[in-house]
């Protein structure tokens, strides 16, 4: 499907509001909303199968608003998470046990209603299935009890067998599908194979990732074993998680944007391509989503990983993102996470500013990062008000 920018973004417009007898935006309006943001795309096909807003979307057809969720919309800016974890304190006891995993991925679904409700679960949920002891600690975040150096500690890595492993995640998933039917698109994420090695190499989160570099640049084959093993593995968690119920799976590279483009091409792009492709055999139509925080300098070769949606952070602004991503991939984000804790005017404010820019084409409302402790509750449901307000 090819586009082309056709006029320059308008600075002002508001978004149209006005609908058709049925719903939709009539013809006229969706063209007012199209020249408005300065993007214009191949007719949309529109479908009468009972399928989530996001997947039709995702599709490129014809929607009369932006699917909105939140990265990180489970989690402890909710009370009623906080609560759970009073009870629960063990970060791996809340994501490990079905009923907990399904309770608290449907708190958000409970009280905004979001387009999509993702899995409440870890990249590193899957690393003890692969014989690499993890916790995630109360104030100090991931930690890895034997990082890995050396090729004999890669050699230790075992494969990993989703059912066996993690069948938790499978079990929640199916409930979660059977909770939210076609009201929202159930989601299930992995770590992109660079962002998990970052972790298991230093040991837990990092600032200058010199382990995981020195090892790179000294030693590339001990790195690239370990990414294969990944990626190997997170192709089968992928599919793995959309037997059991996800219809779309979102890969978190969020580490990847500490390389340079040419490091990128060596240990991570690849990698992502070997996924995408192996996915996309068993199960063509499951919508693959990007998201590498930081990831300005490297938009062009994003899209070369075959995903269907690049998540944007707020760092790129919306209408470049667009035209330096191209037409075929959709476009997930990309609000700062910031502006949930300015004033609602402002949240309404950047929201508009957003939908207007990315066009009503195959753009995915979102944060650019995930939500930050301390956002105000009410602000995130103001901020889904909003969003469920718009029509293009
Ligand atoms: O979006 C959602 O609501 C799903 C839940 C989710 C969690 N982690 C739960 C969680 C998702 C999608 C993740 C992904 C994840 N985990 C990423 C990629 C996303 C990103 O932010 O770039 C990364 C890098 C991790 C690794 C990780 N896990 C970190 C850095 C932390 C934070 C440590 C801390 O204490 O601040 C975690 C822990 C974690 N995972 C929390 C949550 C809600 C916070 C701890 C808690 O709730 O007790």
């Amino acid at each position: 499907m090819s586009a082309c920018m056709c006029s320059p973004l308008s600075q002002s417009s508001p978004l149209t509001i006005r609908k058709s007898a049925f719903g939709f935006p009539s013809k006229s309006n969706l063209l007012t909303a199209r020249s408005a943001v300065g993007e214009f795309v191949a007719e949309p096909k529109v479908t009468s199968v009972a399928e989530p807003l996001l997947l039709h979307a995702v599709r490129g057809e014809k929607v009369e608003r932006p699917p909105v969720w939140l990265m990180r919309q489970a989690g402890r800016y909710m009370k009623s998470y906080k609560k759970i974890c009073e009870k629960y304190p063990s970060f791996r006891e809340r994501s490990e046990n079905v009923d907990l995993i399904v309770e608290i991925s449907l708190q958000p679904w409970k009280v905004f209603k979001p387009d999509g409700v993702i899995l409440f679960s870890d990249i590193l949920t899957p690393l003890s299935g692969m014989n690499i002891p993890f916790d995630i600690v109360k104030g100090k975040g991931p930690v890895i009890y034997s990082p890995l150096r050396t090729a004999v500690d890669v050699d230790q890595v075992t494969e990993f067998v989703p059912e066996v492993a993690v069948p938790y995640v499978g079990e929640a998933l199916t409930i979660l599908r059977a909770e939210v039917k076609s009201d929202a698109a159930v989601l299930g994420f992995v770590g992109a194979p660079f962002t998990l090695a970052s972790y298991v190499i230093e040991g837990g989160s990092s600032k200058h990732f010199t382990k995981i570099k020195s090892l790179a640049f000294s030693q590339p084959k001990v790195l690239h074993a370990l990414l294969q093993k990944f990626t190997n593995s997170m192709a089968k968690y992928i599919q793995y998680q959309a037997d059991n119920g996800a219809q779309a799976v979102q890969i978190f590279d969020s580490w990847a944007t500490e390389l340079s483009p040419v490091d990128f091409e060596e240990f991570s792009l690849p990698y992502l391509k070997q996924i995408v492709d192996s996915v996309k055999e068993s199960h063509p139509d499951l919508p693959l989503i990007l998201y590498a925080s930081g990831s300005g300098g490297l938009l062009e070769r994003v899209p070369l990983t075959g995903v269907d949606v690049v998540s944007l952070d707020w760092t790129v602004d919306m209408a470049e993102g667009r035209r330096r991503l191209g037409y075929d991939v959709a476009v997930q984000g990309n609000v700062d996470p910031g502006v949930l804790f300015g004033s609602k005017e402002f949240i309404t404010k950047r929201i508009h500013d957003t939908v207007r820019k990315a066009g009503s084409y195959k753009h995915i409302l979102n944060l650019g990062h995930g939500i930050v402790v301390g956002t105000p509750e009410e602000n995130v449901a103001h901020f889904f008000e909003v969003a469920k307000g718009i029509r293009y």
